[in-house]
């Protein structure tokens, strides 16, 4: 939407974060390396208890996620290990020449990574009740506020994020790249409660109350200096893991609370900021989930997700998972593998979707480039029938290149008529290479892969509900993790793309309606990787757990 005097702000803020040809949102410009923010928060002063890195004793095929496993997992400490070192912990360390630096399980903009989890637990074994900080570079559990059992038994991981450490490279666009962040988080925290055979819940906590059930509106912590904004953490959301045995989270968090003692003091992510982006901390007072719940999502009726037919364990390729930096762009994609990969971002009631907060609201403008079998062309991928009826009236004519829209399974007998996959407009090869780099911020990654998408969404529920802007980048997010995933599954690779040109975008697609904006993209091939770039083991202090 566009910006005018009277726009709501967080609609103010969409408008004004936006990349131009003519200019990029407004953020540092040159950056000192030397003075990244800190990107592991600890809690020195907090009791410590060290996670097992147990993760493969739950291994099974990625296939059979869907499904629970044979045997139920009850949660304990090695299986609570396993849930959060396959979806915040440390995946590798990378070293090239003196610059040496941490990959996560979870992917970041810029990997940067804002998020901080927290793990609320009751009745656990080998845990004591309370709110944990977890440590994702040693892999422990920071005990914060920890309170005497009460005979209950359940589990719970709060996100917030340390936005400074996103606004100190990006600037003003930061506070859209923490939200895409959570809603990867929340995927990766999904897969990993998949593979246990657990479910994750988002729950309606508002805000100011999530600030005060981690500690992160603590004065004493983090108290109102003049450094603040680099210190704090804003609250995002709190979720409720369902396993068996486990029952659901106290409504009457407060007194809960009540009975909780707090240690550790928040270690500094930044002692010497330069400068600040005042529109950050104002998108997120807007966008705080205030005391309404929202309406459970809802999801489209539709033929169940196939089993993947890849070997490979879930937790290997959670593991594994990486951003591509190159793409070979001699290597095509099989069409099977294409159609698997959209199927996988329907919204289905299973990981990742089953940790979204809103009816889905998040559509595919595709840029396929090599799929084998397939035209080099724009397409839409509606995600659900409503948009399948609308959208493709919201695209196009514009310059007429979209008069003779078709829907691919009418032609292609492969492509399964669930998808509800569009041909926009085939486009020459080398013009598709042209628009995709161009609108990716001239990223060749998008323009050498198999294919790369744009994330369509409704800004219009933003105007009367902040919290909705939230949803919608979490959303996007989820998207990105399953292709993540997915990718790796297909043996190819993918890349979130936080930088593109907004309208630009908008009008390849022939878009005029400034209610529905691309709000994240993403790119699929096959990856080339660096072999100046050294891999070493994410824990190398911890002796490896025998299975
Ligand atoms: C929201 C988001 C936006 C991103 N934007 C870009 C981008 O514009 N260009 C790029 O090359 N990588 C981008 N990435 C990839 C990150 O740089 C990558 O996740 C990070 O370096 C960590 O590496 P890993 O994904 O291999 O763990 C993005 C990732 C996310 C989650």
């Amino acid at each position: 939407m566009s910006e005018t005097p009277q726009s709501p702000p967080l609609i103010a803020y969409h408008a004004r974060t936006k990349h131009r040809f003519e200019a990029f949102a407004d953020g540092p410009g040159q950056l000192d390396w030397d003075a990244q923010p800190e990107a592991f928060r600890r809690y020195p002063g907090a009791p410590l208890l060290e996670l097992p890195l147990a993760a493969d004793r739950f291994e099974r095929p990625y296939g059979q996620l869907a499904a629970a496993p044979a045997a139920p997992i009850a949660p304990g400490l090695d299986s609570l290990g396993a849930l959060l070192e396959l979806s915040f912990g440390i995946s590798a360390w990378k070293s090239w020449g003196p610059s040496r630096w941490a990959l996560r399980c979870n992917p970041s903009s810029g990997n940067l990574h804002p998020v901080e989890a927290y793990a609320l637990s009751a009745g656990l074994p080998g845990v004591a009740d309370g709110v944990h900080h977890y440590d994702p570079r040693d892999h422990l559990l920071e005990g914060r506020a920890l309170r005497p059992a009460d005979g209950s038994c359940w589990l719970a991981v709060g996100l917030s994020s340390a936005m400074w450490r996103e606004a100190w490279k990006y600037g003003e666009r930061a506070f859209r790249y923490c939200q895409l962040d959570i809603g990867h988080a929340v995927g990766a925290l999904g897969y990993a409660a998949a593979l246990l055979g657990w479910r994750v819940e988002p729950l309606a906590v508002p805000g100011d109350n999530l600030a005060r059930l981690l500690g992160i509106d603590r004065a004493d912590d983090f108290p109102p200096t003049r450094h603040a904004y680099t210190e704090a953490e804003e609250p995002e959301i709190l979720l409720a893991i369902h396993a068996p045995g486990l029952a659901a989270p106290p409504a009457a968090w407060n007194d809960w609370l009540a009975a909780a003692r707090w240690q550790g003091t928040p270690s500094q992510i930044d002692a010497a900021p330069g400068y600040r982006w005042p529109v950050v901390g104002q998108a997120a007072t807007a966008s705080r989930q205030g005391a309404a719940a929202s309406p459970p999502p809802r999801f489209p009726e539709r033929p169940a997700l196939p089993k993947h037919p890849t070997p490979s364990g879930a937790a290997q390729l959670i593991r594994q998972r990486r951003s591509a930096q190159r793409f070979d762009p001699q290597c095509t994609l099989d069409k099977a593998a294409f159609y698997r990969m959209l199927d996988a971002t329907l919204p289905r009631p299973q990981a990742p979707f089953a940790g979204q907060e809103n009816a889905p609201a998040i559509h595919l403008l595709l840029f396929v480039l090599r799929v084998d079998g397939l035209p080099s062309g724009l397409y839409l991928l509606p995600r659900t029938p409503e948009a399948a009826r609308t959208l493709p009236a919201v695209l196009g004519p514009g310059d007429g290149r979209f008069t003779g829209q078709c829907t691919v399974a009418d032609s292609d007998p492969d492509c399964p008529a669930h998808l509800g996959l569009i041909l926009l407009a085939p486009l020459e090869l080398p013009e598709m290479q042209r628009l995709a780099r161009a609108l990716s911020c001239h990223q060749d990654i998008a323009a050498t892969s198999a294919f790369s998408l744009g994330m369509l969404g409704d800004l219009s529920p933003v105007a009367g509900d902040g919290y909705a802007y939230r949803r919608l980048l979490r959303e996007a997010g989820l998207v990105g993790q399953a292709l993540y995933l997915e990718a790796e599954a297909a043996g190819v690779r993918g890349t979130g793309i936080g930088c593109f040109f907004d309208d630009p975008v908008h009008r390849a697609f022939g878009i005029a309606d400034p209610r529905w904006q691309s709000v994240y993209h993403f790119t699929v091939g096959t990856p080339v990787s660096d072999s100046r770039i050294e891999t070493a083991p994410p824990y190398p202090q911890r002796l490896p757990e025998n299975p």
